[in-house]
This record gives C-alpha cells, sequence and structure tokens, in this order.
C-alpha cells in the first residue's frame, strides 16, 4: 500500500539551461501556433486485444460479490464458478498464471459443489515482463450514478474541485490516516511549533561536539567534490557494487490540473500490479459508493484520508511502489487543487521524470492550460523547474470524447506548444492517450476498436520503461533533504524519509542532521518499503536514526556527511524569473520561499538589477519592480535560517520558488549564500 507524506513543503527546480539565455523563446508563454505534432511514441510490443464482454453478472455464493458474466472466478474471493469446464480462456487472452491457479486449487477443493458454468476471459499482458501480474480489471458491482464514468460518460466531478472552496493549508494535515502518522514536523514559517526556529545555526549538541566541531569550517563546496579516501563516504563508495537488484531507481511524479485522474491511473496501475488485494480494492468501492463517490474506487488507494475522500481530493502526496521490466518505481501521486500546489512540490522535487496527466474531456483540458488558474501549467513549469527533462504526457479519459483523434491532436498540439516554452525538448516528451477508468493503452494497447483505429504506439507503462535512466552522484557525499519524519516515543528513534540526492548510506554510519548540526548513527534502512543494508543517490529511502533526540530532527532538514555539513542561512542573492505575475515585485514584497521540502516566509530585501533574458547580461540597476517574465537578481531574507546552497555547487539545494497569493510565481536559483542576518 501507498505511504502517504505530509510534506513541510519545498520546492526544486531547473537544471543547466532553465537560465539558458541563448535562448530565444525561454518562457515565451505565447502560443507561436507552431504545429509540433511530431510523434514521439515509440511502437514496441505486440499488442493484444483485451475481450471482456459485459452480459450481465453472477452473484458470488461464498461473499456476495456480483461479478460480471464472462468471469469464472468470484473476483473478490477467487471461487470458481465452474472449475469443471475446460479449455474455457479465450485464446486469445490469457488468463493469469500464479494468482489464478492459487485461486483456483482454493476454490476447487472447497466450493466445487457450488460451482456454475461460463467461461473466462481475462486479460494477459504478452510481451512484459512478469512483474506484471495478469489480472482481471476491477468492476464496480453495480453501476451508480457516479459510475457511469467508467462506461465512458464525463466524470460528475469535472470542474468541481477547481471551483471549491479554498482549503486553508493549515487544514491539510488534519484528519489524516497516513501510515507516517505521529511526528511530522514542517519547517512552515508562522507555524505554532517550528523546531527548526529554537536551534541557532551554529549550536552543536553536547555529545557531538569534539567530533564535529573539529569539521566546522570544513564543509567544502559540493561542486567537483568526492569523497576523500579516508572518509565514511569512501566505503560507500563500494556499497552499491553489492546493491543486488538489477533495477534502476525512477523517482516519477504524477502531476496536472485538479481531477484529471493521476490517482485514478495511480489506483489503476498499482492494482493492475498487484499491489492492491482484492479484499481492499472491494472495500475501497464499497465505501466510495456509500459515500457517492463509487468512480473513486481507484483513487482510493492513494487517498486515504477521511478528508481527502470526502472532499473528493487528494491533499497530500501518496508514495508507491512498483517495478516495471526496467526501473524500481516510485510513484509520487501530487495533488492538483491549488491550495496543495506546496504539497505537490515537495513531493515532485524528488522526481527523476514526471506523468503530466491532461483531461481529455470537453472544456476540462482547457481549465487545466488555462493561464490564469490551470494546474496543467503551474506544474509542467514546476517540474522542469526541478529539473525534470523526461516527460510522459497522459492524455486520461479518452473515454469521455469517444477516443477522438483529433481531439489528442488538438491537445498535443496545444499543450506542446505550452511544453515547448517551458524547455521541454520535443523528444524528451511522450504522448500517450489513455482511459484510466476503462483500464485502456495502460499496460497493452487498445482494445477500444475505435481508440485502436488511430493509435498504435506505446501503452504507458512501455512508455515508463522506456524513459532514459539518470545519471546520479555516487561518489558526492551524502546528502538527502528531509521530506519527512515519524517519532517512535516507545522505542526512542526517529525515522526520516526522503530521497538521497548525492552520495550513499549504509546501516551504522553516522550521519550529520542539518540544521541542527547533530550526529546520529544509521539504525537501519527501508527503501521502498523494505528493509535494505544500503542506500544510493536516487533511491527513496526511510533512514532510522539513534542517537539523537527526535525534536532535533525535521522536515526540511538535511541528511548529509559528517565532514561535509550544508550551509544554513536565511539570506540569499538568487537569480529569478518571475511568472505571469499581476502583482509587481518590490522590496519588502513578502512572499513564500520554497526549497526542497522547507516551506519559509521570506521579504525581498533588495532588488539588484534586471538581466537580458537572451544574454544574461544586467540591463539595469536596482530596479524599482519586477514584472512578468522579467529575469532579475534579487537578495531575499528568510524568516528562519534553512539547509540551501547555490546553485553551482549543489543543484537541489540551490533551485527555488517563490509563492504569493496561492500561485507560484517565480523560479529561482541561488547565486549566494549570504551572511546570516
Ligand atoms: P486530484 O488529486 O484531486 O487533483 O484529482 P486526480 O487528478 O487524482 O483525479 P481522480 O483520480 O481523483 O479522479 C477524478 C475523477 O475523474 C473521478 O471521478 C474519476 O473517476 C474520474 N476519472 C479518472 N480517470 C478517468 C477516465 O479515464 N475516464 C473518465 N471518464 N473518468 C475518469
Ligand atoms: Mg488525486
Amino acid at each position: 500500500m501507498p505511504r502517504k507524506v505530509n510534506y513541510g513543503t519545498g520546492y526544486g527546480y531547473d537544471d543547466d539551461d532553465y537560465y539558458n539565455y541563448d535562448d530565444d523563446d525561454y518562457y515565451n508563454y505565447e502560443d507561436d501556433g507552431h504545429d509540433y505534432a511530431e510523434e514521439t511514441v515509440v511502437v514496441s510490443k505486440a499488442k493484444v486485444k483485451q475481450d471482456t464482454p459485459k452480459l450481465g453478472v453472477w452473484r458470488c455464493p461464498i461473499c456476495t460479490f456480483d461479478n460480471e458474466d464472462s468471469m469464472s472466478a468470484c473476483d473478490i474471493c477467487g471461487v470458481l464458478r465452474n472449475p469443471l469446464v475446460k479449455g474455457s480462456r479465450d485464446s486469445s487472452t490469457k488468463v493469469g498464471t500464479s494468482r489464478d491457479s492459487e485461486a483456483s486449487k482454493l476454490a476447487k477443493s472447497l466450493f466445487a459443489s457450488l460451482l456454475q458454468q461460463n467461461p473466462k476471459k481475462a486479460v494477459t499482458f504478452e510481451g512484459k515482463s512478469d512483474v506484471f501480474k495478469s489480472e482481471e480489471p476491477f468492476k464496480f458491482d453495480t453501476p451508480s450514478l457516479d459510475d457511469m464514468v467508467s462506461s465512458g460518460v464525463h466524470s460528475s466531478r469535472v470542474g468541481s474541485k477547481a471551483t471549491s472552496n479554498k482549503i486553508l493549508q493549515s487544514n491539510a494535515s488534519s484528519g489524516k490516516d497516513e501510515m507516517m502518522t505521529g511526528a511530522k514536523t514542517e519547517l512552515i514559517a508562522g507555524g505554532s511549533s517550528i523546531p527548526i526556529a529554537k536551534f541557532g545555526p551554529n549550536e552543536i549538541k553536547q555529545s557531538a561536539s569534539s567530533q564535529n566541531s573539529s569539521k566546522q569550517g570544513l564543509r567544502k563546496s559540493m561542486k567537483n567534490l568526492s569523497v576523500s579516501s579516508k572518509s565514511q563516504s569512501t566505503e560507500k563508495g563500494s556499497i552499491h557494487d553489492d546493491v543486488e537488484d538489477k533495477l534502476s531507481q525512477l523517482n516519477l511524479a504524477v502531476v496536472g490540473h485538479v481531477d484529471s485522474g493521476k490517482s485514478t491511473l495511480s489506483g489503476r496501475l498499482l492494482h493492475m500490479l498487484g499491489h492492491i488485494s482484492k479484499k481492499d480494492m472491494h472495500k475501497n468501492e464499497k465505501e466510495a459508493k456509500q459515500l457517492g463517490k463509487g468512480s473513486f474506487a481507484y483513487a482510493w488507494a492513494l487517498d486515504e484520508s477521511a478528508e481527502e475522500r470526502e472532499r473528493g481530493i487528494t491533499m497530500n502526496v501518496a508514495v508507491a511502489f512498483f517495478n516495471t521490466k526496467n526501473y524500481r518505481v516510485v510513484l509520487l501521486d501530487s495533488p492538483g487543487h491549488r491550495d496543495f500546489v506546496p504539497n505537490m512540490i515537495s513531493g515532485a522535487t524528488q522526481a527523476d521524470a514526471a506523468i503530466l496527466v491532461v483531461d481529455a474531456s470537453m472544456g476540462a483540458f482547457e481549465a487545466g492550460i488555462d493561464a490564469s488558474g490551470g494546474q496543467t501549467r503551474e506544474h509542467a513549469l514546476l517540474i522542469k523547474s526541478f529539473g525534470v527533462d523526461q516527460i510522459i504526457v497522459a492524455v486520461n479519459k479518452m473515454d469521455s470524447v469517444q477516443y477522438s483523434k483529433e481531439r489528442f491532436d488538438a491537445i498535443k498540439k496545444q499543450l506542446g506548444t505550452f511544453l515547448r516554452t517551458c524547455k521541454f525538448k520535443d523528444s524528451s516528451i511522450v504522448w500517450i492517450p489513455i482511459s484510466a477508468m476503462e483500464n485502456q493503452n495502460l499496460f497493452t494497447g487498445p482494445s477500444d476498436a475505435q481508440f485502436l483505429s488511430w493509435f498504435q504506439g506505446s501503452s504507458l507503462v512501455d512508455a515508463i520503461d522506456s524513459l532514459q535512466p539518470l545519471v546520479r552522484d555516487y561518489s558526492k557525499p551524502l546528502l538527502m533533504p528531509i521530506c519527512d519524519i515519524v517519532k517512535s516515543q516507545s522505542q526512542g528513534h526517529v525515522s526520516v524519509c526522503g530521497k538521497l540526492e548525492t552520495g550513499s548510506l549504509e546501516t551504522g554510519f553516522k550521519v550529520l542532521v542539518m540544521p541542527t548540526r547533530e550526529i546520529a548513527t544509521v539504525r537501519s534502512l527501508e527503501r521502498n518499503l523494505e528493509v535494505c543494508r544500503s542506500a544510493k543517490a536516487g533511491d527513496n529511502v526511510t533512514v532510522n536514526l539513534q542517537g539523537i533526540d527526535g525534536h532535533r530532527v525535521m522536515a526540511g532538514g538535511v541528511l548529509c556527511d559528517i565532514d561535509y555539513h550544508v550551509p544554513v542561512t536565511n539570506h540569499l542573492e538568487l537569480k529569478v524569473l518571475t511568472l505571469d505575475i499581476s502583482t509587481p515585485v518590490l522590496v519588502g514584497s513578502q512572499l513564500e520561499f520554497h526549497v526542497h521540502h522547507a516551506k519559509v516566509a521570506a521579504k525581498v530585501v533588495k532588488l539588484l538589477s534586471l538581466l537580458d533574458p537572451k544574454t544574461g547580461k544586467e540591463t539595469k540597476k536596482s530596479p524599482r519592480c519586477l514584472l512578468s517574465k522579467q529575469n532579475a537578481v534579487i537578495e531575499v531574507c528568510l524568516q528562519l535560517p534553512v539547509c540551501v546552497d547555490e546553485y553551482a555547487n549543489c543543484r537541489s539545494l540551490g533551485r527555488v520558488s517563490f509563492r504569493a497569493l496561492g500561485r507560484t510565481i517565480a523560479l529561482g536559483l541561488v547565486t549566494k549564500v549570504l551572511e546570516q542576518m
């Protein structure tokens, strides 16, 4: 089951070419009308038709679940409808292996007398790795009004979230029943209990002082730094050699406008891969239906809290894990509602690649791409600013437009133009039409005749597998921004979650916890919910620490090598790019500052210069204000000190974003870490 993360906040930012001044149309938001209809999808594996006729239902005599007539075994408890029927499986569609045979054995032995007739039709994922367990898609038992979406009718909720009342961010954590309950501390300025506020940036824990004080001033630039031969990190260089698994790690953010179907898609993927039990699925379906939200059954696998379910929106990023042929995927299902963009930022800042989900329904795509309030735009910009280059655009809800090629092409053209202005390369964008609800083109090619008549490209999972693996910095010192913490009162230790940006970790290692400068020992490690001995850059881990007071660890902090601690300050010089803003940025403007998983209030203290967007050269000193789409150098003072570094030294700690009035207003790179004010 997915882990829910109540992110502090955070932002990441772009990569090298983000401030590519040579590029003419960088952040040119005007559509240029160019047809970017190049086909980037790759035709690969043979497609297998899914044949699931809907001929009524039969009630399971054991659990009373109403199964489709085509099912020969109960979808919930596995009881066979008629085990005596031989060769009942359709030749073009094969039943899954282990799961099905287990169910068959159980059913044959226990319930033979209750069996009836009729063959089973099931899907197979031919040509796929066996990580994809063949399994019938989950079916709702009886159609409710809301379930009509599964029959190709528009979602009853289109537009509902976008127009819902603004939800205070402070409510975001209330009523959650995440797995990661307990002490979740946020680096949010103005919060009532902000542990970071209690710690002076130079404070060193007594017990660690002898070891750590000698390291003061030892901090070296992360840039061009590789671990020295005597440090703990040297040993780490060999750790990844004995990491058994061959799969590459892929942190995959699922982003997009509210209601586009991100959680439904994520839930469907998890279900098809066997990560959601039939029992849980049935429970979700039943409870969703009771709330009049039957179509949310898949989304509920990710939206676990009562508040999320009641509102029908994702509020916190859900983290789920599954494997594909090439990747160990960490799926980060982000909230699309604009009130939860800070959470989306904190989750997606860990992303190596992203699935941008857009809703193909008439009007819904247009709402998402709308310049004033569309999260499709904001998420795409943010994702690019986090350094994500590879993006899969999943054009979802194709069922609601009768799998129209014209609609898909129109969306591709319009969104493609915008993505280009965000500096995504055409060759790094893969366009995949899908229907998460109808399970079209997720694992295998389309089965719908109309869809199949014009689309023979990759399925979504093929597209994930075709992403280029990322190059990681294993040789650099450890750096892990902390996105979440869990304290165990009884056992007196604390666990921190996050992605290792650089370096590696092993059980027994000593680490420096910033900004409190405490030293702790790694008691144990979990990667993708499994205990492991070591982890390396790119891995998404939970690190159980011992020898540290839980109050001295916080989300928004950083775990680092004891020899190379990250800077902590509240005073920065930055290069920024303003987005479409209606209110100019002035000296004294109060903004929200996001960096990795930290969020603090910031005040603009100086507007140093305006820069030419093409050359990067200074065009004006001390401008009076910043308007839309301007490049500038500014100085900000933060309400609280945070772990931050110059972008040239460390990308993940040097990418920032600014928000105001619920919107992202500027993206930036830290150019100087200044003396604390
Ligand atoms: P937020 O996380 O709140 O931004 O929403 P989301 O993008 O996760 O969307 P969610 O998965 O909660 O789905 C929203 C609505 O769209 C639900 O009613 C789903 O049933 C419906 N939906 C999702 N996928 C499809 C699809 O492929 N076709 C149709 N017709 N409806 C879909
Ligand atoms: Mg969602």
